[in-house]
């Protein structure tokens, strides 16, 4: 695992949408796997932004999202659908029968999730997925207790992580789906390429644990330990509380730069 900290969620934002436009300059129809939630928002405006340079060409990228709410009508304003389309689709030249979700409004959920993960094998797999990290540490929507070898899958949500997105919600906890269609830690980990961001002090303990803490299925995020191919890019604040890793960090950019 490579670990990299910025001066603050700016800077990590436009490194992570710079590793992004290299890997699509790299391989023009990359498999991008995407993420939902406030970290990657600034991400997705320096992607929208190198677009309109002509700096990124998403022509030939196909895109899958992480998870997505059981339960939103397909137009509902809080799906994760609609924060795809508000903050990145809309703006760029991604085909849309190139950007795929997990239907939560499907009825036959089960079913839905073998859809996803087949959808995901006939793509050739992710290439590079970008991950945020919840406060308990999931990754995608996968909750402490998650099982390392699921696949997509139905989850609960925990009270943790749905009072962190009542924010999307106009505040009211109980109107929060309590369950979402997730990709597993099994197919996150079969991406050839993981990005994870985090930013802000609330970050910082869950980013210890996850970092320099054992790998263990209580911090769901401390599996990217073990994947060959995992970026961390943090900002100052998220980094505060890390010790060793910290330490490395800064001599692997002093052995770059
Ligand atoms: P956040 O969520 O970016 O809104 O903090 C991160 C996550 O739950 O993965």
């Amino acid at each position: 695992m490579r670990l990299e900290i910025l001066k603050d969620e700016e800077a990590m934002s436009r490194r992570a949408a710079e590793v992004i436009a290299r890997a699509v300059r790299e391989k023009p129809d990359l498999v991008l796997g995407l993420a939902t939630g406030g970290t990657p928002v600034g991400t997705y405006r320096e992607l929208v932004r190198l677009y309109r340079e002509g700096r990124i060409d998403f022509a030939r990228v196909t895109t899958f999202n992480l998870d997505e709410y059981v339960g939103l009508e397909p137009h509902d304003p809080r799906s994760y659908h609609a924060y795809m389309e508000e903050h990145l689709f809309r703006h760029v030249n991604l085909r849309p029968e190139a950007t795929h979700l997990p239907d939560g409004w499907a009825e036959d959920l089960e079913a839905e999730c073998r859809r996803y993960e087949a959808l995901i094998e006939a793509a050739g797999g992710i290439d590079l997925q970008l991950l945020g990290i919840g406060r308990d540490g999931h990754i995608g929507f996968n909750e402490p207790g998650a099982r390392w070898e699921q696949g997509t899958r139905v989850v609960r949500l925990k009270p943790e992580t749905r009072q962190d997105n009542a924010r999307y919600f106009g505040g009211v906890l109980e109107a929060v789906p309590e369950r979402a269609i997730s990709m597993g830690i099994r197919t996150i980990m079969h991406a050839r390429r993981l990005l994870l961001l985090a930013a802000g002090p609330h970050k910082a303990e869950i980013v210890r644990r996850a970092i320099e803490g054992p790998v263990s299925r209580h911090v769901p995020a401390s599996i990217l330990q073990l994947h060959p191919d995992a970026l961390v890019l943090l900002d100052e604040c998220a980094a505060s509380q890390l010790t060793r890793a910290r330490a490395l960090a800064r001599r692997q950019e002093q052995a770059s730069g």
